[in-house]
């Protein structure tokens, strides 16, 4: 197992560059095999859980072909097989996002229950919904996600919760359908513009993806695409609070700043700069930052995914912070993690009481999932001495090189086996 040591207290200086987004690509991904052509996928985010949903899409029958780490081709004119049961795709969430492409192209889908990250109950009855609202019979039975029609008509169809992955998953199964369907209370994620906009690119007619109210008019066909995938809005947000977070000076690059406001503001809120351009953005930082609320909720709100690293920053700020989560009912795991590092937080149910400490000292800690593993590294990275992070197989789900990307910004962190000791001892000797 590889774990990450951080020797901290290092403020990170320089430019990094955002790859793409995960929760973009895993919902453009599955798409693709909503036509028979060829469709070509650019900068792709060179991360574990899209080798994974490729694999899956192989296995059906599509050709898959890596140009490069970011760029891929993939033709589903040969697909025979509707059901997936690698045990694989359990492993991640965006696997469901098969069963509304294939459910949308072939009337039939089936894929093992998606898993993903531990951080609550995590229902998709809202996919089912709609799948059902659309003519299908869709159940979970025997561990799989399975939906079937004879033909699927447009419906409406109001969520109940906003869900993204519902949202994506209606879009899908919906733009090859007779007829419009609408999708009330929609997720409005950027991820959510940017399918929509894939699946426009190869001939779907969505429109008002970003609102609440999305109208699908199914077409007959989809076509050809040649497509580049957004900068990923977490990835950014995680440099720029780890940037505030070292009191550092980080210029993040490829980004969209219009996606970063509600991190951005926070960060303004509590003493750090940040300045806007183009397709970046500086984030600097010099005294103490301040206290502050913060809620997480979908877009445009505060994102759930920067909750864990929002409150490893606020864990040194001047006095006391809260931070309420309320999209998942156990994403606090990582709190106990960081208690070991002298942070001082206290979760009643979905609120985090977090009062500001002098500094965090270095530990070994442990990853519960993607953004906990993150928030860990944040944490190493404002720490006293050393931390240790095990279990980064999380943190590789879903940040592409993230040990590279830090190093370049003056970070002493490296990547070792967790039965290495000779490395770790070197490493430890060097930057001392
Ligand atoms: N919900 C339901 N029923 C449903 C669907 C969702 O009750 O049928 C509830 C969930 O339990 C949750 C809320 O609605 O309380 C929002 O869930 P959503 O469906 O929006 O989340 P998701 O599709 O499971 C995606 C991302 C997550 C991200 C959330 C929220 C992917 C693959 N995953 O999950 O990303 O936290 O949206 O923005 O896109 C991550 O990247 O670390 C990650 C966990």
């Amino acid at each position: 197992m590889d774990q990450y040591v951080i020797k901290g207290g290092i403020p990170l200086q320089g430019e990094v560059t955002v790859s793409g987004a995960k929760n973009s690509a895993l919902g453009i991904l599955a798409a693709t095999v909503l036509t028979d052509e060829q469709v070509c996928i650019k900068n792709l985010p060179d991360i574990s859980d899209i080798d994974i949903l490729l694999n899956a899409i192989e296995e059906i029958g599509a050709s898959v072909t890596r140009k490069d780490r970011n760029t891929v081709l993939i033709c589903g004119a040969n697909i025979k097989q509707t059901t997936i049961e690698s045990e694989n795709v359990r492993k991640i969430r965006g696997s469901y996002y098969l069963v509304g492409s294939l459910l949308g192209r072939f009337k039939s889908a089936g894929v093992l229950m998606p898993g993903g990250c531990n951080i609550g109950s995590r229902p998709i009855d809202q996919h089912l919904k709609g799948f059902r609202a659309l003519g299908a019979d869709a159940e979970i039975t025997h561990g799989m996600v399975k939906a079937d029609a004879k033909e699927l008509v447009g419906a409406h169809i109001y969520f109940d919760c906003t869900s993204v992955g519902a949202t994506i998953n209606l879009m899908l199964a919906s733009c090859l359908a007779k007829g419009q369907t609408i999708l009330e209370n929609s997720a409005k994620e950027p991820h959510v513009v940017d399918v929509a906009n894939f699946l426009n690119s190869m001939g779907a007619n969505i429109k008002g993806a970003g609102t609440d109210i999305i109208r699908i008019t199914g077409v007959e066909k989809l076509h050809k695409s040649t497509y580049s995938i957004i900068p990923d809005q977490i990835e950014a947000g995680t440099f720029m609070l780890a940037a505030a977070a070292t009191k550092g000076d980080v210029v993040v690059k490829n980004v969209i700043p219009k996606h970063l406001e509600a991190i951005t503001a926070k960060l303004v809120e509590i003493g750090a700069s940040v300045v806007e351009m183009d397709d970046a953005v500086r984030v600097t930082a010099t005294d103490r930052l301040k206290s502050t609320s913060v809620r997480t909720y979908p877009y445009p709100g505060f994102p759930t995914d920067l909750q864990a690293p929002m409150t490893t920053l606020l864990s040194v700020s001047s006095e006391t912070s809260t931070l309420t989560e309320s999209i998942f009912d156990g994403r606090f795991k990582y709190v106990d993690e960081l208690a070991k590092m002298s942070a001082k937080i206290k979760v009643e149910n979905n609120v985090a009481v977090i009062t500001g400490v002098d500094r965090l000292t270095g530990s070994k800690v442990v990853a519960s999932d993607l953004r906990a593993g993150a928030a860990l590294v944040i944490a190493g990275l404002m720490a006293e001495g050393f931390t240790t992070v095990e279990q980064i197989e999380y943190v590789e789900r879903g940040y592409e090189n993230l040990e590279g990307k830090l190093r370049k910004l003056g970070a002493e962190i490296i990547k070792t086996d967790s039965k290495d000791e000779k490395t770790v001892k070197k490493f430890k000797l060097k930057v001392g």
